[in-house]
């Protein structure tokens, strides 16, 4: 049988997996939940979270993957009774995330080329019209958020084409540097502004009430958030673990990517809020409004320069998000692949890729036409009552929050309580350890995952989800 081919080194496997990582949701989620959630404390549930779920459940997932060798799919298949299909739950998700991420990966593009447009101060650029009144126009033109959606789709299909060392591990390996070095020029500039300070103070300054108030609505908000944010709960992980080989340390990689997960996420809230406070003080601070109003405001204020700011920021929008669509695309890929190399044929890469992104494409193109509910119908939750929008008990504005709801908010955290009870109880923690043990030396840390991963992490879970359905639905 073909072999199957992974990643050649540790330090593309971890590009990769925190490029997975990094994304759309640590630029605008992490910075604005922060902030509204109580600053510095929020920082500290969420750091807690990040260790005793986020660590506990990564370290499963790319063990199990690492395990199998195969797919999302697959692997609980092989491991499991009790769950065996909870793969297709696994692989469902990165189908609904692609939907919306390529849509807003479209909006970054076309932000670039809004941005290289007033650098010429050709007809494409603002054209003097504010960050509000382009983004409207920009959501009630289909054809054009349709166009950038599937261009965003082609890129990564293109990449994932290329397989696990070809394609994702190349574009990884040079992008996130590039990613890093973008980020600190923003940062300087961002916190260098008059004004700044009001946005370190919004993000950093620890506000305990939010706590006291509802501590399990911060908790969900911070579990949710790390979920999506460590692309946790759903195929991913185990998919880029099946392609590890068993020389390389899991726990340290683990490590590695939460750590660095969650220090991008912060070097974003410096890059983007102080210049938001600075510059646009009564701009919206959260969701793609922040991003794509907000912040082409605040570089529209800064004259000529500011075009050039606008280019390098959403290049680094657009590249965090190429690295996690592909991780979302390959999970799906992944499957079909190891499918027909099963069967002799090769693996059919290139054709399960076109396949599987237009599948991807189709409810793509449903967001992109929706335009954040600018332009949108039929979405769940809303009814139009005399030419206004009304909302019934499952609140959704578009069909983005639609998807994100049903991945972000349910499938993910209860993917990934489903998968600790598979660990902790039916075939064991000592498999995942005896995993982790192939690279050598003993897993230092089982005592501690052990009692995670059977008590702690699933608990925290529960109150995760129980948090996030009622916000959605009560
Ligand atoms: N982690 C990515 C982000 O923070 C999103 C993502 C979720 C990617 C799940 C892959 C899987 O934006």
């Amino acid at each position: 049988m073909e072999e199957r081919k992974g990643f050649k080194s540790t330090f593309g496997f971890l590009m990769a997996a925190v490029g997975s990582a990094v994304g759309l949701g640590n630029i605008w989620g992490f910075p604005n939940k922060m902030g509204s959630n109580g600053g510095f404390a929020f920082l500290l549930v969420y750091l807690v979270l990040a260790v005793v779920c986020g660590y506990i459940v990564m370290v499963g997932e790319l063990a199990i993957g690492r395990k199998t060798g195969k797919s999302a799919i697959a692997t609980y298949q092989t491991l499991s009774k009790k769950f065996k299909w909870l793969g297709w739950l696994a692989t469902l998700s990165p189908f609904l995330i692609l939907s919306f991420y390529c849509a807003l990966g479209g909006y970054c593009i076309k932000y670039i080329v809004l941005n290289v447009g007033n650098l010429f101060g050709a007809a494409f650029g603002t054209n003097g019209l504010s960050g509000g009144e382009i983004f409207e126009a920009f959501m009630l033109n289909q054809t054009e958020g349709v166009v950038f959606g599937i261009i965003f789709l082609l890129i990564t299909m293109f990449i994932v084409m290329g397989g696990v060392s070809g394609g994702i591990e190349k574009f990884c390996s040079v992008g996130m540097p590039a990613l890093a070095v973008m980020l600190v020029v923003i940062i300087i500039r961002s916190c260098t502004l008059p004004g700044a300070v009001e946005g370190l103070k919004f993000m950093f300054v620890p506000n305990f009430a939010p706590l006291k108030e509802n501590f399990l609505g911060v908790l969900a908000t911070a579990g949710g958030q790390m979920f999506f944010s460590l692309s946790l709960g759903m195929g991913v992980m185990i998919t880029y673990g099946s392609y590890l080989d068993k020389q390389k340390d899991i726990t340290k990689n683990a490590l590695v990517i939460v750590i660095f997960d969650t220090l991008v996420a912060l070097m974003a809230g410096l890059a983007v809020l102080p210049a938001a406070f600075a510059l646009d003080p009564g701009g919206k601070i959260g969701g793609p409004s922040l991003l794509f109003v907000t912040l082409q405001n605040v570089f529209d204020s800064m004259g000529g320069i500011g075009a050039v700011f606008g280019i390098i920021f959403y290049l680094l929008v657009t590249l965090a998000a190429v690295s996690s669509s592909i991780s979302l695309l390959e999970v799906i890929v992944t499957h079909f692949c190891d499918k027909a190399t099963e069967k002799g044929k090769g693996d059919k890469r290139k054709i399960y890729s076109v396949i599987a992104a237009a599948a991807a494409g189709v409810l793509c193109v449903l967001v992109c036409l929706d335009g954040l509910g600018y332009s949108g119908y039929w979405v769940p939750g809303r009814v139009l009552v005399d030419g206004a929008w009304q909302y019934t008990a499952m609140y959704n504005d578009c069909w983005l929050d639609f998807f994100d709801m049903l991945s972000e908010g349910i499938m993910m955290p209860l993917g990934a309580l489903l998968m600790c009870l598979m660990i902790g109880y039916e075939i064991g923690p000592d498999v995942v350890r005896d995993e982790v043990e192939k690279s050598g030396g003993k897993m230092k840390t089982y005592g501690f995952f052990k009692i995670c991963v059977r008590f702690i992490t699933p608990l925290l879970m529960v109150m995760v989800l129980i948090g996030q359905i009622k916000d959605f639905f009560l």
